[in-house]
């Protein structure tokens, strides 16, 4: 039986649970029952927003301004953002954090009571809200206990969105650039029980996060296999800025653990000094701004000294700093270390190397945070608003995605009468099909996949390389898609569809773009520019 929604939220990151919340308080309010389903893959705090560190960026001080922060955001994304959407975002940025606030969010505080603002590298003011380390932590916790405590919201955990429902599923054509495609809701795996049903919906959002995974090193949690870019992209949906891979410069040195440990931004704004393995400075060779540069100037400096080394990391140092201070505003950055490698820093440098972090492309919206098809709106990482250009600066993204769930709610709210669902849409046919008798095949593809981006698509890239990626990406293509025409559908097999189809949309950006620009860089550019 058909699962009946007004609204789909797929997603329980801070984009999700943010529009879900605003929409269930704005209907509760005018008495209007509504039905509003959050899905999540597993657990609902199992995100990336749980694992944010440094925290969320906001003009608050006196002394800072908004011209400062566009300004900011627009150096580090090369100049390559909308500036529209940066200054959207800028200055809409107190306003949704307060709301976060009012709904139980706790920042750090200085003893007089004002906040405590961090700063991080790109940034030219102190404008980062964070509670201690661990800010994603507490911003998903107050989004969730809020979302929980409103009747009109209901949580699917362990739902594992497979495909979204269109017009494609009346047996119409559609093409990628047409404005009359819509969508329905989408197809959804009950982990659990391995039943696939149609949730239907009036309206729907993908929040799904990121696509770290597809690289063998990344920051974030094994649930940012890109779902909702490749959802998203098979119903045709315009995806835009694929090829902007961010790499944090300090992801703690932990060989073969996924994920990767951050060592967050944030120790770099409090003082902390990067130091080749002869405890060499090298950040002056590279930028004016030393360790607190944007990150594709930090990440390609370490790439390139780790290189000229040949050494597996390099390090940061915190030793001359106050630890008191240190552990109050790092406490799980110090506990981590301590208790998994021993480290005290106060006396040892913290090994470090660059790992995948974050996704500036995604499924392209407007300022609304809606997509080509209408009725689908997509917000967070897993979208491209235009904010974050070739790079995104440090603690843009839980902003991004808290601005643009709110923008997507106005949206919604205006547009809701106007949408309906056909009674023709038809179930799963999974008919034919049977549980693979080994997984063996999906998790050996999965490890070529994710060493052919480290290898080729990575912080430094060559034509010679990404053709090569291409065409390894084929074969593992052509494999997976027999694999998955005979099997019932689980989330592994669909996880590694999806991140072979956002592999393939980073490679083919990555190879139409003809200049160096931010987090994109071509060897093959570079020489061309220096000849
Ligand atoms: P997420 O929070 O990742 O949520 C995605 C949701 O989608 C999950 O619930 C998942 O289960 C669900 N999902 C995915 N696919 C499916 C599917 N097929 N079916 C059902 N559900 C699905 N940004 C900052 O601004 N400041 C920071 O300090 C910061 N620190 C970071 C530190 C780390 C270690 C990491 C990894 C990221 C950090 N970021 C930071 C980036 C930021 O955390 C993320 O970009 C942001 O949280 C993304 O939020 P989201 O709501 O878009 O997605
Ligand atoms: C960090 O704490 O370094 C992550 C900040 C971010 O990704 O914006």
């Amino acid at each position: 039986m058909p699962q009946h929604f007004d609204f789909l939220v797929i997603g329980s990151g801070i984009a999700g649970l943010s529009y879900a919340t605003k929409l269930a308080i704005h209907f509760e309010a005018q008495n209007r029952p509504v039905r509003i389903a959050v899905i999540t893959k597993v657990r609902a705090d199992e995100t990336n927003t749980k694992y944010a560190q440094g925290g969320i960026a906001a003009v608050w001080a006196e002394e800072d301004s908004f011209e400062k922060h566009i300004e900011d955001t627009m150096i580090a994304g090369d100049f390559l953002s909308n500036r529209e959407v940066v200054e959207i975002v800028v200055r809409e940025a107190p306003e949704r954090i307060r709301e976060l606030i009012d709904y139980g969010t706790r920042f750090d505080k200085e003893d007089d009571g004002a906040y405590d603002l961090a700063k991080e590298g790109g940034h030219s003011d102190h404008r980062i809200l964070h509670f201690k380390d661990i800010t994603g932590a507490e911003i998903e916790r107050a989004l969730l206990e809020k979302a929980q405590s409103l009747p009109s919201i209901q949580i699917f955990t362990h739902y594992y969105a497979v495909d979204l429902l269109t017009r494609h599923h009346l047996g119409e054509t559609v093409h990628r650039y047409d404005t009359d495609n819509r969508c329905f809701g989408a197809y959804v795996l009950d982990t659990q029980t391995g039943r696939v049903e149609k949730f239907l919906a009036k309206t729907t959002l993908l929040a799904t996060g990121g696509i770290g995974n597809v690289y063998q090193s990344t920051t974030n949690p094994t649930i940012a296999t890109g779902d909702g870019i490749a959802m998203a992209y098979r119903a045709k949906s315009v995806c835009k800025d694929m090829e902007f891979i961010q790499f944090h410069p300090t992801a703690l040195y932990e060989p073969g653990k996924k994920p990767s440990f951050l060592i967050s931004e944030a120790v770099r704004g409090f003082g902390g000094i990067l130091k080749n393995m002869k405890g060499e400075t090298f950040m002056e060779n590279y930028d004016t701004r030393l360790s607190l540069a944007p990150r594709d100037i930090v990440a390609r400096a370490i790439d390139s000294e780790m290189k000229k080394s040949g050494d597996p990391h390099v390090y940061l140092d915190v030793t001359h700093l106050d630890f008191e201070k240190f552990v109050e505003h790092f406490p799980n950055i110090t506990a981590y270390c301590r208790d998994n490698l021993g480290i005290d820093v106060r006396k040892d440098y913290i090994p470090v190397v660059p790992a995948q972090h974050y996704m500036c492309g995604g499924i392209k919206v407007n300022e609304y945070g809606q997509t080509n098809i209408n009725f689908l709106y997509a917000a967070g990482e897993c979208s491209c608003t235009g904010l974050h250009g070739a790079n995104r600066l440090a603690s843009n993204s839980l902003l991004e995605a808290v601005v643009f769930g709110h923008r997507a709610y106005l949206k919604t709210v205006e547009n809701f009468d106007k949408a309906a669902i056909p009674d023709n849409l038809p179930e799963w046919n999974d008919a034919g099909t049977t549980h693979p008798e080994e997984l063996v095949l999906v998790t050996e593809m999965q490890r070529e996949l994710e060493s052919i981006m480290s290898n080729y698509v990575g912080i430094v890239r060559t034509n010679r390389r990404m053709k090569r990626a291409l065409d390894r990406l084929e074969l593992i293509y052509l494999e997976h898609e027999e694999l998955y025409r005979q099997s019932k559908v689980s989330s592994r097999i669909c996880e590694l569809r999806n991140m072979i189809e956002v592999a393939y949309l980073v490679i083919k950006a990555a190879m139409a773009r003809h200049d160096n620009r931010g987090l994109h860089f071509n060897l093959d550019i570079e020489k061309q520019e220096t000849a």
